[in-house]
């Protein structure tokens, strides 16, 4: 396995030094692109050439890639430390589809679930589900991690499409997000969905007690006011909320896979069933584009192949996510839980340890607000971060256009100085025609020299629809897919996430003063200390 590279990393040993402005000739923006369902990816602003390319590409034959593939549509165990199929594909397959897991069709009870589901929120929404004080005017969703990034990240994102109740997330445990959020809301027509695929997460069980007490306090019956999304239909029915307000899925779906199911029930709820089907079926031209392109011209693998060639191969420790849009501001989130949670591993799937680094860090905000803040590091500063821009055609304020306009010149600004930089030479030209000179010249030119050679990729699309978010978000999970299995990793496992929450559970008792620190280490003991109400 650790050779697995090699031929890689030789290249690059040879190539990295190069101008990647030196590789454009008149072809290398149509051959280092590719074009899907009215979206562009453009990665020739990377260090990556022709050769570079097929031993990138050689990589998904030596690892088996399209076997693995179809393992996944399949409905094969392939998280194998968890014993589950893979399947958040099949929350948004065709009505002719057909997923087989041990023996049987699961798609039957998706549409069934997907039909209650929207019969509830056609109710919600016209008002034939009231609460307690009349129609339900506002919802609170209240999950963690996968059961709040996603549905939070899409309801901003597909915001101009919201014609529905006002929805309100809440995820952490701190008081101040629910009690915050909680201000100002109507709980006689206030809606709560308690989102947990386990029903048992400390954070979210915290909350929904806490919404529950604030509902009790002025409605009568305050589970009539509560839904919940989640697989464990025993704790939700114990939790007193009736199974006709209660939506299900399968354990082989991932929860930061989720989604496309009912834990998108808050966006369904805000945008409507038609605009969240577009959203399904966004998602499924991705899927029908990753399943049938050849990997050459297919864009999850390479967006993978881009990011393996940057953390694996070049080295580069992180990689920020930049959407020149403003309702994508939350995607950078979204991704770091979908990619960091999914390849953040240290072994392989036969338990070994990994001979090279796993996921990189992922991070960003939206553009432009990053380049008043921490683009100057990304330009100047001594590490490289490789950029993955996102922007659309046009906005949805046709009044606005002139704002749109600034917003695309920013963001190819952006890529286009990255790509050149700016040399000392004209640095120091452009300081000499403001009279400086000698040393001083030298000294104030040196610090306005840009490096350039950054690589950068762009993500093009029209506009953000809620079909255009649906490609986008199954973009990324397959090329979270490509990446673990040429790495060699499960990527739908999240065994990293446990011994904080076995710490955490054991530390309660202690900050409560019942049991003692005394087989803490000497920093825990000062600040429980310290901490201790
Ligand atoms: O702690 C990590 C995690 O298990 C995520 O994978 C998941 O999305 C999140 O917690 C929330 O879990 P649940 O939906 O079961 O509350």
């Amino acid at each position: 396995m650790s050779d697995r590279f090699a031929a890689l990393h030789a290249h690059h040993a040879k190539v990295a030094d190069r101008a990647i402005l030196s590789l454009f000739d008149d072809n290398r923006a149509q051959d280092f692109s590719v074009q899907v369902d009215g979206m562009l990816f453009d990665f020739s602003k990377t260090n990556i050439d022709a050769a570079a390319l097929a031993q990138l590409l050689a990589l998904t034959t030596a690892t088996g890639l399209a076997e693995k593939r179809s393992a996944m549509f399949g409905g094969q165990k392939i998280n194998d430390t968890e014993g589950r199929a893979v399947l958040h594909t099949a929350l948004r397959a065709g009505d002719a589809a057909v997923v087989m897991v041990d023996g049987a069709d699961v798609l039957p009870e998706v549409r069934a679930t997907r039909a209650r589901m929207t019969a509830f929120v056609d109710d919600v929404r016209s008002g034939a589900f009231r609460g307690q004080g009349g129609r339900i005017t506002d919802v609170v969703n209240i999950g963690i991690g996968g059961s709040d990034l996603g549905p939070a990240m899409a309801t901003l994102a597909l915001a101009p499409y919201a014609d529905g109740p006002r929805l309100h997330y809440v995820s952490n445990v701190d008081g101040a997000h629910i009690a915050d959020t909680l201000k100002g809301l109507n709980p006689q027509t206030t809606l709560v969905i308690v989102a947990s695929k386990t029903f048992a997460t400390t954070e979210t069980m915290t909350n929904a007690d806490t919404a529950k007490r604030w509902m009790a306090g002025h409605v009568a019956n305050p589970s009539a006011q509560f839904c919940a999304v989640s697989i464990a239909a025993d704790k939700t029915a114990a939790y007193g909320i009736d199974p006709s307000r209660v939506f299900g899925f399968a354990d082989w779906v991932g929860g930061r896979y989720s989604i496309w199911g009912p834990i998108g029930l808050g966006v369904m709820l805000a945008v409507g069933p038609l605009a969240f089907a577009q959203f399904l079926a966004g998602g499924r031209a991705m899927d029908d584009h990753f399943r049938t392109a050849p990997f050459a011209a297919n864009m999850p693998v390479l967006l993978a192949l881009v990011g393996l060639w940057h953390t694996q191969i070049c080295g580069y420790a992180t990689r920020a996510v930049l959407p020149y849009d403003q309702r994508l501001s939350r995607l950078p989130a979204y991704l770091q839980q979908l990619e960091m949670e999914s390849n953040g591993k240290r072994v392989a799937m036969d338990g070994a340890d990994l001979p090279y680094h796993s996921g990189p860090v992922v991070w960003g905000e939206p553009g432009t607000n990053g380049q008043h803040a921490f683009y100057q590091l990304i330009h100047q500063g001594t590490r490289v971060v490789p950029c993955e821009f996102l922007v659309a055609k046009a906005g949805h304020e046709p009044d606005l256009a002139h704002h749109h306009l600034l917003l695309v010149a920013n963001c190819l600004a952006q890529s286009e100085a990255l790509l050149r930089g700016r040399s000392l030479a004209e640095a120091t030209a452009i300081m000499a025609q403001k009279g400086l000179t000698g040393d001083e010249l030298d000294r104030q030119a040196r610090h306005r020299v840009f490096p350039g050679n950054r690589p950068s990729t762009t993500l093009a699309y029209a506009k953000l629809t809620p079909f255009t978010l649906g490609q986008i978000l199954a973009l990324y999970e397959h090329r979270v897919f490509v990446e673990g299995v040429l790495l060699g990793l499960n990527s739908f496992d999240q065994w990293g996430v446990e011994l904080g929450k076995e710490l955490a559970v054991a530390l309660q008792p202690i900050l409560e003063g019942r049991q003692t620190t005394a087989d803490k280490d000497g920093s825990t003991k000062v600040l429980v200390a310290f901490l201790r109400p």
